[in-house]
């Protein structure tokens, strides 16, 4: 029988968790875990995740905090209000949504975040943290951290002797995927567009981690019999069946077909995506315990 992970509960029982960990530090420590996210523009996706994010630190017990800029901000108008948040005490995590308007330089804004607030773990330091295996000293991206939970819940913490196989090579997924499943001690290939023959790289895997943003390209003769197949994507595509105009989400993989392989998969939705934002008030709840100059509960 195949296993199909259920995000939304896994998600649920890191969100538990992360609300009594803010509690104990709040009564221990007298410090109350703070989050601030930052938007700027009108992109009505970005403003349905941030909110979504500013709900959820609430109901973790966080101060909460959004600032919502218009759309002409300026590069220096938006660094400074990162400045200013670098030096807030009550702040412990920071998040600019992604992506930004044209004008301004998504890179120099994320550097300019201190790393110890960076609860996106894109900053260079952090990135470099985890490219060198030290998996507590930094912050680690959400949604690849959220991915290794599924991992360990399904393997253990060890991953000797398993290949893993991830598709994608960006630096907000592939690339600290990857990192932490070599981390975890499997034998990691990092395929990409250029990769020859994907399919079958792909079949080698044990694991097999799909973020390209192709809706269902994975089919199930990429998969090894009894893998686990994580699906990163979220693709809309046109679902006709459901009647005129209407779409659907779908992720990288094939779900039905390869679902008749695999041992274990996520489904999409309802897979990795609700873990990104439980991972966030992770993290931002471990940035709050190590500023607090206490040892953080790991999820
Ligand atoms: N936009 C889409 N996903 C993300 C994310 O994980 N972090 C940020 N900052 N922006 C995003």
């Amino acid at each position: 029988m195949t296993t199909v992970i259920d995000g939304k509960q896994v998600a649920a029982s890191v969100i538990e968790a992360v609300k009594t960990a803010s509690q104990t530090l709040e009564a221990q420590a007298g410090v109350k875990t703070g989050l601030a996210v930052v938007i700027v523009g009108n992109d009505p996706a970005s403003h349905t995740y941030v909110s979504n994010k500013s709900r959820m630190a609430k109901e973790c017990g966080f101060t909460s905090i959004q600032h919502t800029l218009p759309e002409d901000t300026r590069q220096e108008e938006l660094a400074a209000l990162v400045e200013a948040l670098n030096a807030d005490e009550t702040i412990h995590g920071i998040l600019v949504q992604l992506p930004l308007p044209k004008h301004l330089d998504s890179d120099a804004i994320i550097q300019t975040i201190l790393p110890e607030k960076d609860v996106d773990g894109l900053h260079v330091v952090n990135a470099g943290k985890l490219a060198t295996g030290d998996l507590s000293g930094g912050l680690i991206s959400c949604t690849p951290a959220g991915a290794m939970v599924f991992v360990r819940r399904t393997h253990g913490a060890d991953l000797s002797g398993l290949n893993a196989v991830v598709i994608g090579r960006s630096n907000l997924f592939g690339k600290p995927m990857s990192a932490l499943l070599l981390a975890a001690n499997a034998t990691v290939t990092t395929a990409h567009s250029r990769t020859k023959d994907l399919p079958a790289i792909a079949r080698t895997a044990d694991i097999l981690v799909a973020a390209v943003g192709r809706p269902q390209m994975v089919k199930a003769d990429w998969v090894k019999p009894g893998a686990t197949v994580i699906d990163v994507g979220i693709n809309r595509i046109a679902a006709p069946e459901r009647g005129e105009g209407r779409t659907r989400l779908v992720g990288d993989v094939a779900f039905d077909e390869c679902a008749e392989v695999a041992e274990v998969i996520t489904p999409v939705p309802g897979g990795v995506g609700p873990m990104t934002i439980a991972m966030l008030m992770a993290n931002t709840v471990i940035a709050a315990y190590r500023r607090a100059g206490r040892t953080p509960p790991t999820f």
